[in-house]
């Protein structure tokens, strides 16, 4: 093992190898769970409300037709968000009762009182889709709401991420301190990308083009950039991350990596440093 500090492990969608994305239960049990972040995607709803809902369309998490979008909170918080992932559960006499508070729609409202109400820090990476027809919306929509909580500023223990590079920029003018995590949806993004996005910004790539492209890989990692990579659920994908001196990795399986990383490699926690490369007098 090449790295000498250990990742943070950030629950993808909750622990939603386990329970339905995006629902209070799914973030619940990644919290059980000991997971030190909490991903999350955030969409506008029709009548303003931000909620966490990766797709577009209901179909594969609710069981609907219908867009996100279009769609009024109060409507939406009539469906089921958890039945798809376990469609059985009515004929298994061990599966726990459905709770609609846990497998309804999830605020990110909600989810922000319950890292607020946790018993310590937990960390919150909220990452906004595009394309969509409110465009900056969502992003005002999103500061506003970390502003009520006053993590709208340094050391909230929030970021933001997206593919968007669009979207992030708005979020630097809005809040100019939250910390930013351009996403790369291709290794052929990023020679585009590099000259644009600020040298503080963190670099999001998909561990499956990381493990495609190794030059392109060792590259970033040599460049000095905080890199989060997304979706470790593999040993293998794991090592992968260590090797290149990863800051985060996000999963779908937080215990699984939690338990490679406390008792099978056991490494150093991070030393917390400086977001800003510089601002350290050491660094200049
Ligand atoms: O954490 C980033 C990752 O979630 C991006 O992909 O499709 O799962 O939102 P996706
Ligand atoms: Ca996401």
């Amino acid at each position: 093992m090449e790295s000498a500090v250990r990742p943070q492990v950030v629950a993808h969608r909750g622990a939603s190898h386990e329970s339905a994305e995006h629902t209070l239960g799914a973030y619940l049990k990644a919290l059980d769970q000991g997971a030190e972040a909490l991903e999350c995607d955030v969409r506008l709803t029709a009548d303003g409300h931000l909620v966490c809902v990766h797709d577009r369309d209901l179909r594969r998490t609710a069981s609907t037709k219908g867009v996100v979008s279009s769609m009024e909170l109060a409507d939406l918080s009539q469906l089921d968000f958890a039945s798809w992932k376990n469609p059985w559960a009515d004929l298994d006499d061990e599966a726990p009762d459905r709770d609609p508070d846990r497998d309804g729609v999830l605020t990110l409202r909600r989810l922000l009182e319950t890292v607020a109400a946790y018993e310590h820090r937990v960390e919150l990476a909220i990452e906004t889709k595009h394309p969509t027809r409110y465009a900056g919306l969502v992003e005002r929509k999103l500061v506003e709401m970390l502003a009520e909580f006053g993590w709208h500023e340094a050391d909230a223990p929030v970021r933001v991420m997206s593919f968007s590079y669009v979207a992030l920029q708005r979020v630097q003018r809005l809040a100019p301190d939250l910390p930013l995590v351009m996403l790369l949806e291709h290794a052929r993004h990023w020679p585009v990308l590099r000259p644009l996005v600020d040298d503080d910004w963190i670099v999001g790539p998909g561990i499956a083009t990381l493990r495609k492209h190794p030059t392109f890989a060792r590259r970033l990692a040599d460049s000095g950039r905080d890199i989060h990579v997304w979706t470790v659920n593999q040993e293998e994908d794991l090592r992968t991350c260590l090797a290149l001196g990863v800051k985060a990795v996000i999963t779908d399986r937080p215990r699984f990596v939690l338990d490679l990383l406390d008792n099978v490699w056991p490494l150093p926690p991070p030393i917390r440093q400086s977001r800003r490369r510089g601002a350290d007098p050491a660094d200049r």
